[in-house]
C-alpha cells in the first residue's frame, strides 16, 4: 500500500478536485483505492457522491483512535472506490490529534491497518501548516502539490518546502504540478516555458484552466466520466499514468 497527499498551503488551488480524478482513475485501473478526506468542507466527499452522514462519525474520535478507522469507510458508485467522508466536525483536527500525544505519527498508524484491504489511500488535505498537516507530511509517501502558475501560489509552494526542509520529512517525496494553466495569460506561459527551479522535479502534465472541472460538482463525479473527450479528462488520464510511474503501482 502506498498514500499518497494532495497538499498545498494555498487554497483553492486544485487539491480535492485532482484528488478525486487521481483517485478515480486509480480505481478504474482496478487498484483498490481509498480516499480519506480530511477537511472539514467535505468536498472530496461531496465528488464522490457520499455526502450524508455516516452513523456514529466524530472526527475527533476518529483521529484518537477510539474507533477503527476502517468502519468510517463508504462506498462510492465506482468499484474498488471507498472514501471516509469528512464533516465539519474535522475542524477540530488539530485539537484532537494533539490530545493524547503522539499527533505527528497518528495518522500514519491510522493508516496502516487498510494494507490489508487497499494498495492506494489518497489523502485529502485542508490549506494548513497545522500538526494535521505534519501529520500527513509524516503518513504520505508522495505529497503531490498543485501550483496555479502564479507568483502568490509559487511562493506558498516554496513556503512549504523551507518548512518541510526544517521539520526534516526525509521520506517524504514532494511533487508539484501546475494546474488551472491559463495560455491566454503571458505569465501562465512564462511559467510553463521556464519552468521555476522548484517545479523542476514536478510532474509534466499541467491540468488546464477548463469549465469541465467546474461542473464536477454539477454531477457528482470526476471529469473523466462527465466530459471524458475533453482536454480536462485528457490532462487528468496523462497525469495518472505519471503519478503510476512514480509509485510504481
Ligand atoms: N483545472 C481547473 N480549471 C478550472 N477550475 C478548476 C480547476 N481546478 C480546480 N478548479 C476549481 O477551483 C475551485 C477550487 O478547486 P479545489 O476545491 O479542488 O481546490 P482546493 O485546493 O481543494 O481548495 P481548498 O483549499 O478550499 O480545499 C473549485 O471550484 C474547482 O472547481
Ligand atoms: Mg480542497
Amino acid at each position: 500500500m502506498q498514500t499518497i497527499a494532495f497538499y498545498n498551503l494555498k487554497g483553492g488551488v486544485g487539491k480535492t478536485t485532482t484528488t478525486v480524478n487521481m483517485a478515480w482513475h486509480a480505481a478504474r485501473w482496478k487498484h483498490r483505492t481509498l480516499v480519506w478526506d480530511l477537511d472539514p468542507q467535505g468536498a472530496a466527499s461531496f465528488y464522490l457522491g457520499v455526502d450524508d452522514q455516516t452513523p456514529g462519525y466524530k472526527a475527533g474520535g476518529l483521529l484518537k483512535g477510539k474507533q477503527p478507522a476502517g468502519r468510517f469507510k463508504r462506498e462510492t458508485r465506482w468499484p474498488h472506490l471507498d472514501v471516509i467522508p469528512a464533516d465539519i466536525s474535522m475542524r477540530n483536527a488539530d485539537v484532537k490529534l494533539a490530545e493524547g500525544g503522539g499527533a505527528k505519527n497518528r495518522l500514519k498508524e491510522l493508516i496502516a491497518p487498510f494494507g490489508e484491504s487497499y494498495e492506494l489511500v489518497v489523502l485529502d488535505c485542508p490549506p494548513t501548516l497545522s500538526p494535521l498537516a505534519e501529520s500527513v507530511f509524516a503518513a504520505a509517501d508522495y505529497l503531490f502539490v498543485p501550483v496555479i502558475p502564479t507568483h502568490l501560489s509559487l511562493r506558498a509552494f516554496r513556503q512549504v518546502l523551507d518548512w518541510l526542509d526544517d521539520k526534516k520529512f526525509k521520506h517524504l517525496r514532494v511533487v508539484p504540478f501546475f494546474n488551472m494553466v491559463d495560455r491566454r495569460r503571458d505569465l501562465h506561459v512564462q511559467m510553463l516555458v521556464k519552468r521555476p527551479p522548484e517545479m523542476k522535479d514536478g510532474l509534466k502534465t499541467w491540468v488546464p484552466y477548463a469549465t469541465h472541472v467546474e461542473q464536477m460538482g454539477d454531477h457528482q463525479a470526476p471529469v473523466g466520466e462527465i466530459a471524458p473527450y475533453t482536454p480536462a479528462a485528457q490532462a487528468y488520464r496523462a497525469m495518472w499514468f505519471e503519478v503510476v510511474e512514480r509509485l510504481k503501482l
